[in-house]
């Protein structure tokens, strides 16, 4: 037996019961639109996948099956968000002169998110 309390997206508390109901409701074409149900999948992205993984798993009218424990599923999320890095820039010197290579943040800044 499934246990439907469990979180999914950790990050806005959203349990795997209201993301069976939210799909069972609403018909979601993609799995993104999981994201309506009280923003699954927006914050970290750690749960994206997983959430990928169940619209598959509902689409195939398989029965949720998680991947691993609960415990397990927050350990992971633990480590993923001590390994992702954000793209900051570099700290300032002591002499307070920043050393920024704009060219270099620019080219990381995705194209579609770019202004002309
Ligand atoms: S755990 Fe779902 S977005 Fe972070």
């Amino acid at each position: 037996m499934i246990d439907e309390n469990r979180e999914v997206c950790l990050c806005f508390h959203v349990p795997l019961g209201k993301l069976l109901k939210f799909y069972r409701i609403r018909r979601l074409n993609v799995p993104s639109d999981f994201a309506r149900c009280h923003g699954a999948g927006t914050g970290c992205g750690w749960c994206v996948p997983h959430l990928e993984r169940l619209f598959e798993q509902l689409q195939r009218g398989e029965a949720p099956e998680p991947e691993m424990t609960f415990e397990e599923y927050r350990a992971r999320r633990a480590i993923y968000h001590r390994e992702k890095k954000p793209m900051l820039p570099p700290s300032a010197d002591a002499d307070g002169a920043l050393d920024i290579d704009l060219d270099e943040i620019i080219d990381r800044v995705p194209d579609d998110m770019k202004l002309d």
